[in-house]
């Protein structure tokens, strides 16, 4: 059984003006030593549109309260409005209940909720925890942390050369002893998109639940909880144009129901006494302090920006900046591309030569290009192609042919600095 991502299909009636959403993005007019910026780290984080910028500064500038705390009028408000931000990441996600949206600091902490809140409980000793072979460290580590504690053991999906999962080979992992399968939506250093809907269609008929890294998903292709039928999906706010330090863990209800909490303190209980606690229900269960409210807040506002744009106009002019950069590049002599998946989100990792990743980037630099030179932190993805370290340009739908020129020119002058 092969089974492969699903790339947006190309719609000319989707289109969008670049130009236009630039003049959004005050960082990208920005010039970097002296250079006009070419902004290519959106793997890394994102840049802010104006509007993000306003909800922030405007909550901490006349709307600033804590919240579910205070009979007062800016509490209430602030509340009201965080509230708000929850149900407008659940339409977002086309959840089907608010409650399954649990704000978090970002995708790494919610991989570590569900790893010890769902994992503790539901994973034993001969257990088995399935992942791919292209995670980030974040969908590796936490799981490696609960093999070791509860005598499980962790398997995972090979790739090919391309960087493709391989679905037959997961097939083969699958058994009665899998518990959880923990897979990214796309890869963060070769942009591969996995089939999350048939990954989990197969981990329900073992009994396994889904834990999906949405981080590189959301950005770039429109997502559906419900289509999907994942258990947990998790992202970060700052790749997604919004704020640092605000991310998102989807759960299913009846799951995030059973699940203890993992952090305790104010907000997360029912009633607290000496002799015992009790806790609220989910999200709050697992909210314990005060959180980001600026951040749930800024996260709003880069949602509806998004929408703005439109998630479908958003895949299919990210696709076609993504095949044009892929053909340019193929042009600079001695580039290898990394990753070469059939379904990819617009990320292009290479490498030159045998210039170092990181001569390569500080060059780039002083043409005001930015990318990520390093291993992504996926030292595994690293250890397949038997390189240290990659060039990675991620792209966003502010990104431009004019820029993918830029970053083209200076590659040649990088290969002429090490003629
Ligand atoms: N996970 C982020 C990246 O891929 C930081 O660059």
């Amino acid at each position: 059984m092969t089974a492969l991502a699903e790339r947006p299909a190309m719609d000319p009636s989707h289109s969008i003006d670049v130009e236009k959403i630039r003049r959004d993005f005050p960082v990208l007019n920005e010039k970097i030593r002296d250079k006009k910026l070419a902004y290519f780290d959106n793997g890394a984080t994102t840049q802010k549109p104006l509007t993000v910028i306003y909800a922030v500064q405007r909550f901490y500038t006349a709307e600033n309260a804590n919240i579910h705390r205070g009979v007062h009028f800016l509490s209430q408000q602030a509340t009201f409005a965080y509230e708000r931000a929850r149900g407008r990441i659940g339409q977002f996600l086309n959840a089907r209940d608010n409650s399954e949206i649990v704000f978090v600091r970002g995708t790494t902490e919610a991989i570590n909720l569900v790893a010890h809140s769902y994992g503790r409980p539901n994973v034993g000793e001969g257990d088995e925890i399935i992942i791919s072979h292209i995670e980030h460290h974040s969908n590796i580590v936490p799981w490696q942390m609960l093999c070791e504690e509860k005598g499980a053991k962790l398997k995972v999906v090979p790739i090919n050369e391309a960087g493709e999962f391989l679905f037959d080979e997961y097939e083969k992992l699958l058994s009665e002893r899998t518990k959880i399968v923990a897979v990214t939506h796309a890869s963060n250093a070769l942009g591969t998109i996995l089939p999350i809907k048939e990954i989990t269609a197969l981990a329900h008929k073992h009994g396994a639940v889904t834990v999906v890294d949405g981080a590189q998903g959301v950005p770039h292709l429109p997502v559906d909880m419900q289509e999907l039928d994942c258990d947990f999906y998790a992202f970060s706010g700052h790749k997604l144009f919004g704020p640092t330090g605000v991310g998102v863990l989807y759960g299913k209800k009846q799951l995030l129901e059973a699940m203890p909490p993992w952090e305790g303190g104010g907000s997360m209980i029912q009633r607290v006494s000496f002799e015992g606690t009790t806790y609220a229900d989910p999200p709050t269960r697992f909210e314990a302090g005060t959180p980001n409210i600026a951040g749930g807040i800024g996260l709003e506002a880069a949602i509806d920006y998004v929408n703005s744009v439109g998630r479908e106009a958003i895949a299919a002019y990210e696709i076609e900046l993504h095949d044009y950069a892929v053909e340019a590049l193929g042009e600079v002599p001695g580039l290898r591309l990394i990753g070469t998946a059939r379904e990819k989100v617009a990320v292009l990792s290479f490498v030159l030569g045998d210039i170092h990743p990181h001569d390569i980037g500080t060059i780039l630099d002083t043409e005001g290009v930015a990318v990520r030179a390093g291993h992504h932190c996926a030292q595994p993805t690293m250890q397949f192609y038997q390189v240290p370290a990659t060039v990675r340009a991620s792209l966003a739908f502010y990104n431009t042919r004019g820029e993918i020129d830029t970053l083209v020119k200076a590659l040649h002058k990088v290969n002429e600095v090490f003629q």
